[in-house]
């Protein structure tokens, strides 16, 4: 799969996303290394903070599906990845993330989006 297939499957993914109270839907797409797929929204909740964005329940769906660091490799997203959610990327070691960036789709690097990374 392509990274430009990859963001397109995260924009079919962020029809299904949960966000009644900012009306702002996010959909991710994870692309594993053996080609699996995982599909992330954000999810939010009336208590505000409690909600979580598309990339984290697409990393979470593929953490139980048992992939860790190391297997997965990609990420499409319809928005600009936040901060927490550029931890998130580093954590499992993807390697690049594709979004929608001031009208262009941009393939970033996650260690271009996330220097200086700290490591326990
Ligand atoms: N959001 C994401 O899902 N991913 C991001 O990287 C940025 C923000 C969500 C969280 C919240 O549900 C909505 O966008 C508005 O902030």
């Amino acid at each position: 799969m392509t990274d430009h297939e990859l963001y397109e499957r995260a924009v079919a993914a962020a029809a299904r996303a949960y966000a009644p109270y900012s009306n702002y839907p996010v959909g991710a797409a994870v692309l594993a290394r053996d080609g699996t797929v995982f599909d992330g929204v954000n999810v939010e909740n009336a208590a505000y903070p409690l909600g979580t964005c598309a990339e984290r329940t697409a990393l979470s769906g593929a953490v139980v599906a048992g992939y860790r660091p190391g297997d997965l490799e990609a990420i499409g997203i319809t928005a600009s990845p936040c901060g927490g959610c550029r931890q998130w990327l580093h954590e499992f070691r993807i390697e690049r993330a594709t979004y929608l960036y001031e009208g262009e789709l941009v393939t970033r690097r996650v260690a271009e989006l996330l220097p200086d990374t700290w490591n326990l």
